[in-house]
């Protein structure tokens, strides 16, 4: 089942470059570059009460992901902005909880490698309402398994080329798990759509940023938070054995914000509920949200 939903599934309203349409109606090229080499880049965030969260960082994102491959935004980050405003109101998601959608690929051309010349990005957005996660998922904990990290370089680009993620993400719901954690030349990078910190030896440890991994909007957020609250952290990567042997482990994300790991490969995760640690920040990330939104 999809994680999203509209109340307005048949009539919802998405943006497609320049016109408000229908989603049934929306459709693109089969030569647009995002569907022919995934030559694209986008954004997830999520509104709450119909108020977007940290827009403006992930506009910022969404800024340097096009930098790094070449691709110019069509819109300045003023015109996303009231963009996204009016995609929550004509889809009737003001007040409510929403994941907004923004995907900007390097537009329709006959296919070939090299980039087209004078040709307009495509540009696209939909927002849906984001129903809760179930309860359980926070207070008991999820599974998760590690798979080697075999992406590409540039993983901190939110690029639409998502194959391995969506392969590693599979392969842990076959196994009964939420999340593959992926792990590049022996140290724990991210998870397939989610970072991941730990608690080693009383300190929150997470990767540093850099091409390893994406710079998750949640992941900045918690370690501002963490820092608040006077919780030592380092942002240095963990090798699979700290990883196994961790008091705590939890992934964050969008829209799952800040999510305990109870289980690693089948094994218990410290006592195998969500620790001390994770509680609090999940609290604290929650309690930042409110006051910004
Ligand atoms: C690979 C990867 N890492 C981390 C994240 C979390 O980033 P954010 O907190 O900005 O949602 C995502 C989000 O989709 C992701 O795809």
């Amino acid at each position: 089942m999809s994680e999203y939903r509209s109340e307005h599934q048949g009539d919802w309203q998405v943006y497609l470059n320049g016109q408000w349409i229908p989603h049934a109606r929306a459709f693109i090229s089969v030569d647009d570059r995002g569907f022919v080499f995934a030559d694209g880049v986008y954004e997830v965030l999520k509104a709450y009460g119909g108020r977007p969260f940290a827009l403006e960082r992930h506009l910022h994102r969404l800024e340097r992901s096009a930098e790094a491959v070449r691709l110019r935004l069509p819109k300045s980050r003023g015109e996303f902005t009231q963009l996204v405003a009016e995609l929550l109101s004509r889809n009737h998601l003001t007040g409510r909880d929403a994941i907004i959608y923004i995907q900007v690929t390097r537009g329709v051309a006959p296919r070939s490698h090299l980039f087209p010349a004078g040709v307009e990005p495509t540009l696209y957005l939909f927002a849906k309402e984001l129903p809760p996660y179930p309860e359980w998922m926070f207070t008991e904990g999820v599974a998760v398994i590690t798979l080697p990290d075999r992406r590409w370089e540039l993983c901190h680009v939110k690029s639409t080329g998502l194959l391995y993620n969506v392969l590693a993400r599979q392969e842990a719901e076959d196994r009964g798990a939420w999340e593959a954690v992926l792990i590049r030349d022996g140290k724990v990078t991210e998870g397939s759509h989610t970072n991941l910190f730990a608690v080693v030896d009383g300190v929150l440890r997470t990767h540093p940023t850099g091409p390893h991994i994406l710079p998750g909007i949640t992941r900045g957020v918690t370690l501002e938070v963490a820092a608040a609250l006077g919780i030592p952290a380092e942002e240095r990567a963990l090798t699979p054995a700290e990883l196994a042997a961790a008091r705590e482990v939890f992934l964050t994300g969008t829209t799952i914000e800040v999510l305990p790991v109870t289980r690693i490969n089948g094994q218990p995760v410290g006592e195998g509920r969500p620790g001390p640690v994770t509680t609090k920040l999940r609290r604290a990330f929650l309690e930042s949200v409110r006051w910004h939104t």
